[in-house]
């Protein structure tokens, strides 16, 4: 199998604060971006893991650096992606985060409240943008409908080199927080590839198979 120098791996949620004490996140539980690591490691002299908040312990031979937040993991990601030859965004990254965080724990009225949110870094797509002749970019799309349509408008509009469609869907039995998966994988010339469900460690093997093998 090919090998590779280094391998760039982002993995489970981000942490957007509104106060000391709150934030608004997502479901992700990290597995499948660590199992992609420990698949990775496996082919790649270097393999760093960009890691959310999570309770896994990181795979052996994997360097990984903790963030909290979409800006923490944008800025690591960037950071690290210049000498890297394969980068995978598999992180359910914060589209939205509060535009005013406040310094002290908020106190409550008897009326509503209303959150502000703003945009977020979109990492994948600065990743697209900078991305160098010989970097394989590939990117989960997490989606709940029109899955392969949805999945296909991300490839272009990020530069990727594949996107990974993934139903999470409440009627999937893979996605977020579960131990199995199954995704659709396509490429640059709408070629899609079928992996059925299974556990996240093997798929994420055949995932990195599959990549590579390109
Ligand atoms: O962590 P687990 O519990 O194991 O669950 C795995 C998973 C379901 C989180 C994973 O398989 C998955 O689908 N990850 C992508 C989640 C996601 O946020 O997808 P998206 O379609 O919203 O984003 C599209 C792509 O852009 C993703 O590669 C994402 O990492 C990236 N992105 C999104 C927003 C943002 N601000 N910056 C980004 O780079």
């Amino acid at each position: 199998m090919k090998h590779f120098k280094k391998i760039l791996i982002s993995a489970g949620p981000t942490r957007e604060k509104i106060d000391p004490v709150r934030f608004i996140t997502n479901r992700s539980s990290g597995k499948m971006g660590y199992a992609l690591a420990e698949a990775a490691s496996s082919i790649a002299d270097e393999t760093v893991l960009v890691s959310g908040p999570v309770n896994l312990d990181v795979p052996a031979n994997v360097r990984c650096i903790n963030v909290e937040s979409a800006a923490e993991m944008a800025r690591a990601m960037l950071d690290e992606a210049d000498n890297a030859d394969l980068i995978i965004m598999c992180a359910a990254v914060a589209d939205y985060r509060p535009k005013f965080v406040h310094e002290n724990k908020m106190k409550k009225s008897d009326g509503d409240l209303t959150l502000v949110l703003e945009r977020t870094e979109d990492i994948l797509k600065s990743l697209g943008a900078a991305k160098k002749t010989n970097q394989i970019l590939a990117g989960f799309a997490a989606e709940t409908n029109d899955i392969l349509q949805n999945a296909k408008s991300k490839l272009e509009r990020k530069n990727l080199d594949f996107i990974i469609a993934n139903d999470v869907s409440s009627s999937s039995s893979g996605g977020f927080g579960k131990d199995q998966n199954a995704v659709t994988i396509i490429d640059r010339s709408g070629r899609m590839e079928v992996f059925e469900l299974c556990s996240k460690k093997e798929l994420a093997e055949q995932i990195i198979e599959y990549i590579v093998s390109f």
